[in-house]
């Protein structure tokens, strides 16, 4: 398969059925803006409140906030981000086009550049524009945050936060007293961050705007190595890519988080930990553990805060994307807020007295996860089959509606009928959706396009006997159970209570 037509054909089934469209479309955009429609909302729910039952539910030790996007300049003085966060750019003194380095060095192809070289050579004036004959600048430094001026005077100077996790270690201290938490404790959020990228790119991949879903795990630095649940994953295996394996140009290794830990691959339980929650969610959202790595980030690029990174990348045929990271941000940002706003961000730690916790933390970005997801999840019908149109085997969990309910015409008061049913599903808890226009096959093909779970089909036996039809939308099979069956039976498959396999043995395929 030609390595763009996934992405263009997933683009395409995006901008057509309501999943995401560029922001202001018809103004000619931004690069880096995208909204969710109606049908992308739905993966967007679907997607937090997994993240949620994994990384804040699964604990009692917890915690969630929802913090403002603006924050005052103090804070990403302390936070490092008005000093670090940026990225080297050049400019064609010709057309204007702006680069980030690292992506020129990837758009020229060059293979194992010696980026000191290379900007030797920009300063040399001895590198050309890719897309006309002008000279390109020498690196500067680009700061990624968007600011802001805040109230009517100038100079108030606000900025867009570029992650969601200062706003957790800004208000330590008030949710940990509002919490009575004690350690160790955790505080997730999720919500928007703003980041003026040079160079947007990759549909969802690299966006101005986009979500985090993130959490900050406090932990006293001499319990590190004393995860309370570590028995629950350290048999755990991860595909993990080690610095070593980077620097001899080697493969991902499988390995057992026990075993990572034990030589010392990973620096402690908490990585661990939330290495395996990961892979935990992952799988949730329908990212099976062949399909990604994590890669230990190599020392030059592991960010100002942190002192170990491992990014959970996804290979697809077109690239590797980094869609989660974890970092081991230590003390940093406590000790930073701490200096700079005089306030005492430690917590009482019995037998020590106050002290800074150490964070570890998991950050995810869902646009990528969407995105991923939809990537892994993309089905090519075949011509000349009995399904020539593509389709997403979102999981049960993902699916924008577990299911779709089709009078299979609009007349003999099926309509009706199968509108009450609709109702009854939505009381009952479901996300169901309701669908009447068309052919009945044309309603199987646009609710399996964008992975809709199963079709109930209300017919001229709903009517006369009671009687409704499912249609399964992997395997295509239909069984035809009684309709005060239906809500329950919907909700077992949904949860994985039963398979499809079990209805079709209980009830037989109906043909
Ligand atoms: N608080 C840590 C932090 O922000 P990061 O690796 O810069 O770490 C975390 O970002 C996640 O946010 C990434 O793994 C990615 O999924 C997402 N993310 C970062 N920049 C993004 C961008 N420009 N567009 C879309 N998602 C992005």
């Amino acid at each position: 398969m030609d390595k763009n037509s996934l992405q263009n054909d997933v683009i395409d089934v995006c901008l057509r059925r309501g999943i995401v469209f560029p922001t202001a479309e018809i103004y000619n955009s931004y690069a880096g803006f995208y909204e969710y429609g109606p049908v992308g909302v739905k993966l967007r729910e679907n997607l937090m409140v997994l993240w949620q039952q994994t990384f804040v539910n699964s604990e009692d030790n917890v915690h969630e906030i929802s913090g403002s996007t603006i924050m005052p300049e103090a804070v990403f003085h302390a936070s490092g981000h008005l000093d670090s966060f940026h990225d080297p750019l050049t400019q064609c003194d010709k057309c204007n086009s702006m680069y980030r380095i690292d992506h020129l060095i990837e758009e020229l192809d060059l293979k194992n550049p010696d980026e000191n070289l290379f900007n030797e050579q920009l300063k040399n004036n001895e590198i050309i524009c890719p897309n006309c004959p002008g000279i390109l600048s020498e690196a500067r430094n680009f700061n990624m945050m968007f600011k802001t001026n805040v109230g009517p005077l100038e100079g108030n100077m606000g900025y867009l936060r570029p992650e969601t996790a200062q706003n957790i270690f800004i208000n330590f201290r008030r949710i940990a007293h509002s919490m009575r938490a004690s350690l160790p404790f955790g505080v997730a959020q999720i919500g928007r961050a703003y980041r003026n990228e040079i160079s947007p790119r990759n549909f969802l991949m690299r966006l101005r705007e986009f979500e985090q879903l993130e959490l900050e795990m406090f932990v006293d630095p001499d319990e590190i190595n004393n995860h309370p649940n570590w028995v629950e994953v350290e048999n755990i295996e991860i595909n993990l890519l080690t610095r070593q394996n980077q620097s001899k140009n080697e493969k991902s290794i499988k390995i057992t988080i026990k075993e990572a830990f034990d030589t010392k691959l990973i620096p402690n339980q908490y990585i661990g930990y939330y290495l395996a929650l990961e892979t935990m969610f992952m799988e949730s959202i329908g990212i099976s553990n062949d399909l990604f790595h994590f890669r230990e980030l190599m020392e030059n690029e592991v960010a100002h805060y942190s002192s170990a990174n491992y990014d959970l990348e996804i290979v697809f045929p077109f690239g590797v994307f980094e869609v989660i990271g974890l970092a081991y941000r230590t003390d940093y940002d406590l000790k930073k807020h701490s200096e700079k706003s005089g306030a005492k961000l430690q917590i009482n730690q019995p037998g020590k007295g106050n002290i800074i916790p150490h964070v570890i933390e998991p950050s995810a970005g869902l646009s990528r996860l969407i995105y991923a997801v939809m990537l892994s999840s993309y089905v090519y019908g075949e011509l000349n089959s009995d399904r020539d149109w593509n389709w997403f085997n979102f999981t049960g969990a993902m699916a924008p509606w577990e299911a779709a309910v089709l009078p299979l015409m609009k007349k003999d008061g099926m309509s009706e009928g199968a509108k009450e049913l609709y109702w009854q599903l939505k009381d009952y808890g479901l996300e169901v959706i309701y669908d009447e226009s068309g052919k009945i096959g044309k309603r199987y093909a646009r609710n399996d396009e964008i992975g809709v779970k199963y079709c109930i089909t209300y017919d001229y036996d709903s009517l006369e006997k009671d009687l409704i039809t499912i249609r399964d939308r992997d395997t295509m099979h239909q069984v035809q159970i009684k309709i005060d069956l239906l809500p329950d039976l919907i909700r077992q498959l949904i949860l994985d209570i039963i398979t499809w396999s079990d209805l079709e043995n209980e009830f037989g395929r109906f043909k």
